[in-house]
């Protein structure tokens, strides 16, 4: 069956880059040109999906009018000629079919994605995270997906990680199964006490599900963080049925943790057609003064 949609929960508060985000969503943090949320959407469309279902929660329109016509802006535009300009943002509106659903209590990630349950339907979705951003020559999503057009189960992204680490993601424990970088999910376990797993493969925030783990996640109990956690509800649905973890190719940077953004702003600045030139002479300026 084809993945057709993509759930994107936006509705987390961003603590973690407060002030930037006491009034503007963290999604809408700037990265070279363009908002972090903007990427996400990008790889979306880039590998073929037609819907975006938006997770939003108070003070996030920020998010849906960017992906939407502003037709006070059209007008001045065109007024004032800059008709480039106009067309790339008309573009942005065009990308996608957007819907949102409201998380009406932030009980979790898991919450977050079951309130999309009737958007979605029976039938398998993707869920990317909009901290985790993916550089990569094939779109992470869509590795995943040629990987799903094999296997018809659950896919989760992975990467390894040092052991100082694992407690910060949702691990997974797994056995090779044949197919090149991926494993057959054994056991996961939500950001794992120290020394509680010998497993370094870390979830990073991009998932292909069957529909079955609604029904999961309607009956989990809050667990790490008294949160409902996607994680839990992945490991009982992995008991049900095949699970594969994927090891993506690309490098991912963790927008939402300050080090990792601004490292992300270099990365994909070091790719921008206009101004990689210029920002690597001055990398390379600062580099020799510190
Ligand atoms: C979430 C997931 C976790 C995953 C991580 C990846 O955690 O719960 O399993 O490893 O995203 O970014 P969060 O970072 O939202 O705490």
């Amino acid at each position: 069956m084809k993945v057709r949609k993509a759930v994107i929960p936006v509705a987390g508060l961003g603590t973690r880059f407060l002030p930037a985000t006491k009034a503007i969503p963290k999604e809408m943090l700037t990265i070279v040109d363009r908002p972090t949320i903007q990427y996400i959407v990008e790889e979306v469309v880039a590998s073929g999906i037609d819907q975006i279902i938006f997770v939003t929660s108070e003070g996030k329109s920020a998010i849906e009018n960017h992906f939407d016509y502003n037709f006070h802006l059209d007008s001045v535009l065109k007024e004032k000629n800059k008709v480039a300009l106009g067309e790339e943002l008309n573009n942005i509106s065009n990308l996608i079919d957007i819907v949102s659903v409201r998380q009406k209590k932030p009980l979790g990630l898991g919450h977050a994605i079951w309130t999309a349950r009737h958007v979605v339907g029976n039938e398998p979705f993707m869920v990317l995270l909009g901290d985790d951003l993916v550089l990569a020559k094939t779109p992470c999503a869509k590795q995943m997906l040629n990987l799903f057009d094999d296997v018809g189960e659950s896919i989760v992204a992975v990467q390894r990680v040092p052991a100082d680490q694992t407690y910060q993601y949702g691990i997974v424990e797994g056995e090779k199964n044949g197919r090149d970088r991926t494993h057959k999910v054994t056991r996961m376990v939500e950001k794992p006490a120290p020394g509680t797993t010998d497993s370094d493969m870390a979830i990073i925030g991009r998932y292909i599900l069957m529909p079955q783990v609604f029904d999961l996640l309607g009956r989990t109990t809050p667990g790490h963080g008294g949160e409902i956690q996607l994680t839990d509800a992945l490991l009982a649905l992995s008991k049900k049925r095949a699970m594969y973890a994927y090891e993506f190719e690309g490098t991912r940077y963790d927008a939402g943790d300050k080090l990792g953004y601004l490292k992300a702003i270099l990365a994909y600045g070091l790719t921008h057609p206009v101004l990689k030139e210029g920002l690597k002479a001055h990398i390379r300026e600062i580099a020799a003064t510190i």
